[in-house]
């Protein structure tokens, strides 16, 4: 799409990981969309390349799975965007990447939580995320020094959703403290009844879960969580659902970040579907995102 410098509208410009997302909340706000050009150099080194005009308002809208490589094309293109006269850059991050590192647990680790906050702070005015995991830093702001921090949330989509999908009221699980936030609202949404389990991480793939007291048997159970990544806390919190005669066991989470060893690990312990929002583009992706993007554009940055 070519765009002209007098656009006073702002443009939407996705990547070509987020181009699907990008096209469908552009139609649900009416805007104009772009793709950022990226490719690699055969040594691996990104090459980032912008339309050649862009309007005074851009908003960024990329998810920062794969962190490593994208923050910095993320960088490249707010930089690049500033440099031919952009003056208000807004970044849609759908999945935030960095935020397990709130805190230090031992002398000399990186707080890289905040470390991408302030890089990010650096070089936009605002920042939108949808259920970002907020836990010893509660508030996005506090994480993200971005000049305007909005959290958004897919738990009613997820609601809605599997009030469309399961034959009958499921009780919702949270597999650990954090997830409550989550399991609370997809609940809230539907009227369903939830429990929270506390689950102990001893390592990167090894968490303990367990279980509330509460009565399972033959009933249809969804688990909820913000991250899905090696796929051991679901997994974890369905094999004690098994143990406990739960009928059927699925899993949703917001942001699918596993790969095709995690998904072996999820039907393994017996999760007979995996559903995800389309935050980060992958198999399981079966929510679409676009109408609660599309309502903070319009509410937070028109
Ligand atoms: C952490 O507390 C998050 O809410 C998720 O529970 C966690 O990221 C899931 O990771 P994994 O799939 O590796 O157990």
């Amino acid at each position: 799409m070519s765009i002209t410098a007098a656009e006073s509208r702002p443009l939407i410009l996705g990547f070509p990981d987020s181009q699907a997302l990008t096209q469908d909340v552009a139609q649900a706000t009416g805007l104009p969309h772009a793709c950022v050009e990226v490719r690699r150099f055969p040594d691996g080194e990104s090459y980032v390349r912008l339309p050649e005009t862009l309007p005074a308002h851009v908003i960024l809208v990329r998810s920062l799975a794969d962190a490593n490589n994208r923050l910095l094309e993320l960088l490249f293109a707010a930089k690049t965007a500033r440099a031919n006269g952009v003056k208000r850059l807004s970044l849609i991050a759908p999945y935030l990447c960095y935020m397990r590192q709130d805190s230090l647990f031992r002398r000399g680790e990186a707080m890289s939580q905040r470390i991408v906050g302030e890089l990010l702070a650096e070089h936009v005015d605002d920042l939108l995320s949808i259920d970002p995991h907020l836990h010893r830093t509660p508030v996005l702001s506090d994480a993200m020094p971005v000049k305007n921090t909005v959290t958004l949330t897919a738990t009613g989509l997820i609601g809605e959703f599997l009030s469309r999908e399961l034959p009958a009221a499921p009780i919702i699980i949270g597999p650990d403290a954090e997830s409550e936030q989550w399991a609370c609202q997809v609940a809230a949404a539907e009227n369903l009844t939830y429990a929270v389990a506390k689950k102990v991480r001893y390592g990167d793939r090894d968490v303990r879960v367990e279980l509330p007291a509460l009565d399972v048997q033959d009933r249809i159970i969804v688990i909820i969580d913000d991250i899905c990544s090696s796929g051991e806390t679901l997994a974890q919190a369905a094999q004690q659902l098994t143990g406990r005669g739960a009928q059927h066991i699925h899993a949703a989470v917001t942001h699918a970040l596993m790969d095709d060893a995690a998904m072996q690990v999820l039907a393994d312990a017996g999760i007979a579907s995996v559903w995800s929002t389309n935050t980060n583009t992958h198999a399981t992706n079966a929510i679409g995102v676009a109408p609660v993007i599309s309502q903070a554009i319009e509410q937070h940055l028109r």
